[in-house]
Parts: structure tokens; C-alpha cells; sequence
């Protein structure tokens, strides 16, 4: 292995470029060169691929984003329009390319595997969503968890001052994991996810409920792969007559600096990616598991029955906010 690529795609995450920065020094340490694709796969059809040196990476651990830009490139599926984005690599003699994004990303790197064998191709989850089948946590996740409690404190100051209950729409696309952390984290008093069938009534009677026995205010955690924030007020209010306020988050939580958590995982996993690489490795994304480094096949990875979802977590969440 003389000569990788990295590229980072799909929405970006926070400890992207603390990925990005261990997938470069590690290579370089082990003489192997290494070219950043920019813009992900749309990039990589524009041929705008740059050699990365060891201070390409520098004064980046702590910044969010990825200096590389991202992009959703849907072109990127059709075979003709990848021959190009392959034939850009080949061109410069590049063998393996790690992509880190999320799962949508690393259907466009098994493709490129498939039909170029002088390629190898390894994904690294970065995604805020933590929605990535073999690893415990995608980079990103813990930044955008800490975002979001963040956030909620400050409005939870609010809530309490005026007795209101509010309805936070966190992102996650079909995965309940950031609004069951974080609101397990600011003690919701209801968390609606994708992976648990949740009667708006019921939520009412809880509000209800907790009014009642004295509570001063009320926190719902909505993830929007169930609904709005705004759809869950108008259900809420076909049951109860409460002072509700919405706030949606949005990409507020895709932003931000890295946690400490997610740039040493970040560094961990672009490490562990070129070291897969430099053993002929290909085909395979790149994950924690019990804290151990691990990789599982892409087509492992696809299966999505596979995805973990915590059941203790969320029915514990219940029991904290009675
Ligand atoms: O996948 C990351 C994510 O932030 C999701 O949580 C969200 O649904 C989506 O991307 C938003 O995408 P966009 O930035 O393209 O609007």
C-alpha cells in the first residue's frame, strides 16, 4: 500500500476532521502517501483530489465540521457515473480509500470495491445519528448529545419559570438514540421514538399526571423520525389543555467542536482504518464495540434488523420519570 484517499460524506459530524487527521498522520507515519478527495463522492467525480501532508491536518482536532466538505452526491449510485470517480482514482495509483460518513456513504465505497479489485475501500461512521450497524457509537454522536443537553438546560430554565411544557425535536432520521440519551440525560418526562410505539394519550395522561402531583414544567423529547414537534403539540392538545411551547433544534446539533469523547474515538477509528488498509483489508467499516476496535463486512453492516437499540435504556428512562 503506497498511496490512499480519504473523503468525508453525507451530513457531517462533529470529530469528522479528527478522523480525517488520524487517517493522515497514520499513513504517513507508515510512509504510505495520501490524497484528500474534497467534497466526498462528488469530488471524486471533479477530480478535485489534493495531496494531504502531515500539516494539511494541523490546528484541525478541535474544530467541527470537515475541512474536506461534505456532500450528498445521489449520481454516485449509477454505475456510469461511477466509473469516472474510480477511474480518478486509479489514475493517480491510489489503492485504498477511506471513507467516513455514514451508512448511504459506504454503499457508494462497497460499489467501488465491487467493480475496481485494485481498489480497497474502508468505512468509518460519522454521523451524528448513531444509526451505523457495527459499532457501539458513530463520531459525532456524543457531540451532538452534549449539544443537546445543552440546549434543553437552558430551556428547561424557562419551562420551569412559566410552568410550561415544552416539546424538543431532536434529529437522529430513524433512530431514537439522540432523543433517548439526551433525554434520559435532562430527565424528559416522555421520550417518543422510532423503535417504541407511543400513544399520544398516554403522554397526555403523563403530563397530566405529573401537573397534578406538583411538577412546575414538562419536557418531551420527540425524535423527528416519528414525528414533528409541531405535529406532537397539535396531538398533545386534542388530550390535555397545556401551555406548550415547540423548539426545534435543528442543525444546531451537527455543529460545534468535538467532544473529548468523540475525538478520541475519531482518532482511534481513522487509525484503525489505514491499519486495515496496510493489511489487506477491504469491503469493511470500521466500529467500537465493549470499547474494543472491531470492523464488520459492508454487507454485514447493511442488514438492518442488526442495528442495536438499547430496550434497558429507554424502559429505564420510564422508571426515572414517574
Ligand atoms: O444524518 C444526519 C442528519 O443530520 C439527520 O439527523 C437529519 O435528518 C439529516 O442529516 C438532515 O439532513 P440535511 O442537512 O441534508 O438537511
Amino acid at each position: 500500500m503506497k498511496k490512499i484517499a480519504v473523503l468525508t460524506s453525507g451530513g457531517d459530524s462533529p470529530g469528522m476532521n479528527a478522523a480525517v487527521r488520524a487517517v493522515v498522520r497514520k499513513a504517513i507515519y507508515n510512509n504510505i502517501e495520501v490524497y484528500g478527495v474534497y467534497q466526498g463522492y462528488q469530488g471524486l467525480l471533479n477530480d478535485d483530489i489534493k495531496k494531504l501532508e502531515l500539516g494539511s491536518v494541523g490546528d484541525t482536532i478541535q474544530r467541527g465540521g470537515t475541512f474536506l466538505y461534505s456532500a450528498r452526491c445521489p449520481e454516485f449510485k449509477e454505475a456510469d457515473v461511477r466509473k469516472k470517480g474510480i477511474e480518478n482514482l486509479r489514475k493517480r495509483g491510489i489503492e485504498g480509500l477511506v471513507v467516513i460518513g455514514g451508512d448511504g456513504s459506504y454503499r457508494g465505497a462497497q460499489r467501488i470495491s465491487e467493480e475496481c479489485s485494485e481498489i480497497q475501500t474502508i468505512g468509518v461512521p460519522g454521523t451524528i445519528d448513531n444509526d451505523i450497524n457495527g459499532t457501539d457509537f458513530t463520531i459525532g454522536f456524543d457531540t451532538a448529545l452534549n449539544t443537546i443537553i445543552e440546549s434543553v438546560d437552558k430551556i428547561r430554565d424557562t419551562a420551569s419559570s412559566h410552568a410550561r411544557t415544552f416539546i424538543i425535536e431532536v434529529m437522529g432520521r430513524d433512530c431514537g438514540d439522540l432523543a433517548l440519551w439526551a433525554g434520559m440525560s435532562v430527565g424528559a418526562e416522555t421520550i417518543i421514538i422510532p423503535e417504541v410505539k407511543t400513544e399520544i394519550k398516554e403522554v397526555a395522561e403523563r403530563i397530566d399526571h405529573g401537573i397534578r402531583r406538583g411538577k412546575k414544567h414538562s419536557i418531551v423529547m420527540v425524535a423527528e423520525g416519528v414525528m414533528s414537534g409541531e405535529s406532537c403539540a397539535q396531538e398533545l392538545a386534542k388530550y390535555i389543555n397545556v401551555d406548550a411551547r415547540v423548539s426545534v433544534l435543528g442543525h444546531i446539533q451537527r455543529g460545534g467542536s468535538p467532544t473529548g469523547a468523540d475525538r478520541v474515538l475519531a482518532s482511534r477509528l481513522g487509525g484503525y482504518a489505514v491499519e486495515l488498509l496496510m493489511n489487506g483489508e477491504t469491503a469493511r467499516g470500521v466500529g467500537i464495540k465493549n470499547n474494543d476496535l472491531t470492523s464488520t463486512s459492508f454487507d454485514d453492516i447493511f442488514i438492518a434488523e442488526a442495528h442495536k437499540f438499547d430496550h434497558n435504556i429507554y424502559n429505564l428512562t420510564k422508571e426515572l420519570s414517574i
